[in-house]
């Protein structure tokens, strides 16, 4: 058996998306995955102010209710010249009354605001950014452990590509020309900040 002690994780999202992603990653390790959606937990309020704190209180609140390890990520685009935001506001940079896009969420207006910003502060500004991913996991004794991961780029304007989601067409990872909206989605996971997390949890976890 790993360090986790035991069979059966629970992966604290609601997102099914995220949670195909997450079982997938972990399918090689023999693991039995349930989402806290499926085991209708309520989901905490996000109430950190760092990817740490919230992805704790995601994976804690999960354990305590399913009284089992529960796994919980956290994540965002931080922008250097904007002293690191939206960072733990990412997902709500994007809320828009009404707006029906998927849960309320519009991203070109959050890659708009966040150009803006940008833009006001001259031609010359620095356009450098980073994604960052926080994975925590919990055990219902109370024992928890966090694994960052991080993607460096800069930011381009117009947003370019199709694929992806959230700020993925305005994020140029380091070293390339494409936008991640213009990487297919294998190409992105070896690269991103959740592959980097994930390395390291995995590695930890179960030593490989
Ligand atoms: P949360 O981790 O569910 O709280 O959401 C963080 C937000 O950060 C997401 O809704 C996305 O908009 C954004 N985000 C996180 N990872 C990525 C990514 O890989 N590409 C684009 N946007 C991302």
């Amino acid at each position: 058996m790993s360090k986790l002690g035991a069979e059966k994780l629970v992966i604290a999202t609601h997102n099914a998306g995220k949670l195909k992603e997450i079982s997938a990653l972990l399918a090689p390790f023999g693991l039995e995955c349930v989402s806290a959606g499926e085991l209708g937990l309520l989901e905490p309020e996000e109430t950190g102010t760092t990817f740490v704190e919230n992805a704790l209180i995601k994976a804690r609140a999960a354990s305590a209710a399913a009284g089992h390890p529960a796994l919980a990520d956290d994540s965002g685009l931080s922008v250097t010249a904007l002293d690191g935001r939206p960072g733990v506001y990412t997902a709500d940079w994007a809320e828009r009354q009404w707006f029906e896009g998927e849960a309320g969420r519009d991203w070109f207006m959050a890659m708009g605001k966040v150009e803006g910003m940008l833009q006001a502060q001259g031609s010359e500004v620095d356009r450098a950014c980073w994604f960052s991913c926080v994975l925590a996991i919990a055990w219902p004794d109370g024992n928890s452990i966090t694994y960052e991961g991080r993607i460096d780029g800069t930011l381009a304007w117009p947003p370019r590509g199709t694929m992806g989601f959230g700020y993925d067409p305005v994020f140029v990872p380091l070293g390339e020309s494409r936008s991640f909206a213009e990487h297919d989605p294998e190409e992105k996971h070896r690269i991103s900040h959740r592959a980097d997390a994930f390395a390291k949890l995995v590695s930890d976890q179960f030593g490989g």
